[in-house]
């Protein structure tokens, strides 16, 4: 039975100052979760965040972290730096990475095995573009971006697996529940082939792309959707808080 996961992705938004009050607010309101809460916050945040997170049910995640242990790389940081203040999750590939900041499967697949290296679980991003869905190319899409940015993984279970389509990102238009499914499935299949298909039965997978409070329990109620990657819908307390409780 695979635990569901509910990550906040607040992207380049609030301050630390901001941030403290966001989960202050968002602690009670979770307290009683079923599932495994996470915030994955801007970087320059994570010290006052951690604080305001001890002896909370809501685990501290990053959304990024550069693959080398140390040295001349201007403006990254690593995962010794992440592990100090406790956190546990890191976001890598998020769409907006790979189309903003050049990241690629190759890139990818480096943070993610030096992210399982330093002891984080990698929440690794993987979707496809409108274009691709149009055109029938979502399922190559989605097998390289597994084949090449997981490559070299022991154990595909160790780490979590966020199923964004780009269309879907910031945009109000969600997949729907059944097209998420599919998709996740395939994915799932895919995990399977590529590594075993026990690893592949324990993977969680999330759906991400404008979840919200009104379409999180149908999206839920999907037997392959793990769990969800929030990012608009994160930002607000209770609007986060109804879809970590939507189960309740
Ligand atoms: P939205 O929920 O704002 O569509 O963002 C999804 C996302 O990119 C989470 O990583």
């Amino acid at each position: 039975m695979r635990k569901p996961i509910i990550a906040g992705n607040w992207k380049m938004n609030n301050t630390a100052s901001a941030g403290v009050a966001l989960v202050n607010e968002l602690k009670p309101l979770v307290e009683n979760a079923n599932c495994d809460v996470a915030v994955c916050v801007p970087a320059i945040d994570i010290p006052a965040v951690a604080e305001a997170l001890k002896g909370s049910n809501i685990a501290l995640g990053a959304q990024n972290v550069h693959f080398e242990a140390k040295g001349a790389f201007t403006g990254e940081i690593s995962a010794d730096m992440l592990k100090e203040y406790g956190v546990k999750y890191v976001i890598i590939g998020h769409s907006e990475r790979r189309q903003y900041f050049g990241e690629t499967d190759e890139t990818v697949n480096k943070r993610t095995l030096a992210a399982l290296d330093a002891g984080l679980v990698p929440i690794v991003c993987i979707g496809e573009s409108l274009e691709e869905r149009e055109t029938g190319k979502t399922e190559d899409v989605l097998a390289k971006q597994i084949r090449e940015g997981l490559k070299g993984i022991d154990d595909v279970s160790k780490i979590v697996i966020a199923y964004e389509p780009i269309w879907a990102i910031g945009t109000g238009k969600t997949a729907t529940a059944e097209q998420a499914n599919e998709t996740i499935a395939f994915i799932r299949k895919t995990c399977g082939e590529v590594f075993c298909p026990k690893c592949a039965e324990k993977v969680r997978i999330q759906y991400g792309g404008s979840m919200n409070a009104k379409n999180c329990k149908e999206l839920m109620a999907m037997p392959e959707i793990d769990g969800g990657l929030i990012g608009g819908a994160s930002l607000k307390a209770p609007d986060f808080a109804t879809i970590v409780n939507y189960d309740k």
